[in-house]
């Protein structure tokens, strides 16, 4: 076992780190530089029954303090992913495929055809997208995320994770985790995605910075860091027999420690993905490690979790 060494749902990874799902995942050439970057792990876009050609450019606009963006689902449609993932070398790293069906049936659909190919690729089920006008994020329905979690579960018989969006209230926490831990099979809470429908404004052109939905988009970047640790640690703390991956604000390896510090298992990588590229993976490992080394850590699994309350 190496410094950097992570586990989740049994399976070894040779460092926490991934991309986001929708940075760096769209299509074969962008997994391929995923697969042979220094990420632990990685995550396809997450994708629909049908390709689609997502919202209308401009759609992604980065600021100094992060991104907005309302991509509305561009991907290549599941069987693209799925065909990805049968060829995918599991021994060099493990691979995750995020679904995100446009209604229950797509995503029934979806689950039946990856259940079906028998791969060991890990379903991470986005419950969380605010991009696709008419379609409200399930994960702020608790009634709809109930009846897609009950069907689902009949459905696919191997374990899986949900993405969630942000929850800003106490109360949103319990609830949420009361219905994911009902749930056995939710094996893993990725928080969080973007926080949806904020809105940038470019003061010179007195203007929006992205085309649709007049403007308003998911940010990601610094601007969600704390709501992202927040999330984690809510759910490290409501969901004991689950594992978490954290996603939000990282840019440098110690954010990466207080994404651990806050219980996370894995660390995903957006925005700061989508600026630098993959080579990011390395650095944030570099100085992951230097920061565990300089306190003596010997292995992440000494820092998950441990966050001290005053
Ligand atoms: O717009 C998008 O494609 C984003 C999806 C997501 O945030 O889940």
């Amino acid at each position: 076992m190496s410094l950097l060494s992570a586990s989740l749902l049994g399976i070894d990874f040779a460092n926490p780190l991934l991309n986001a799902s929708g940075v760096y995942c769209r299509d074969v050439a962008e997994l391929d530089a995923l697969a042979a970057s220094a990420a632990g792990s990685l995550v396809t876009k997450s994708c629909t029954l049908l390709a689609r050609e997502g919202n209308p450019e401009p759609r992604y606009y980065a600021t100094p303090l992060g991104s907005i963006n309302s991509m509305g689902l561009p991907n290549a449609g599941y069987q693209y992913y799925l065909a990805y993932a049968q060829q995918h070398d599991y021994a060099a790293k493990p691979l995750f495929l995020s679904v995100a069906g446009l209604s229950l049936a797509d995503n029934l659909t979806m689950l039946a055809a990856i259940r079906a190919a028998d791969t060991p690729a890990i379903v991470e089920l986005n419950l969380s997208c605010p991009n696709v006008p008419g379609k409200p994020q399930i994960g702020y329905d608790f009634a709809a995320m109930t009846a897609m979690l009950e069907a689902v579960t009949q459905a696919y018989d191997r374990p899986f994770g949900v993405k969630l969006p942000p929850y800003f209230d106490i109360a949103h926490f319990d609830e949420a985790a009361a219905i994911l831990n009902r749930f056995p099979q939710v094996a893993f809470v990725t928080c969080i995605n973007s926080i949806g429908n904020a809105l940038i404004i470019d003061v010179e052109a007195e203007s929006v910075v992205i085309k649709p939905k007049d403007g308003f988009g998911g940010i990601g970047g610094d601007y969600v860091l704390p709501t992202a640790l927040a999330n984690v640690n809510a759910f490290y703390r409501r969901c004991p027999a689950k594992q978490i991956i954290g996603c939000g604000g990282v840019t440098r390896g110690e954010h990466i420690f207080m994404h651990l510090l806050a219980g996370a298992s894995l660390v995903q990588v957006g925005t700061a993905l989508y600026e630098e590229g993959p080579g990011i993976f390395a650095r944030l490992n570099d100085e992951l490690a230097e920061l565990l080394t300089r306190k003596g850590y010997r292995g992440i699994e000494e820092v998950r979790g441990k966050l001290r309350t005053l």
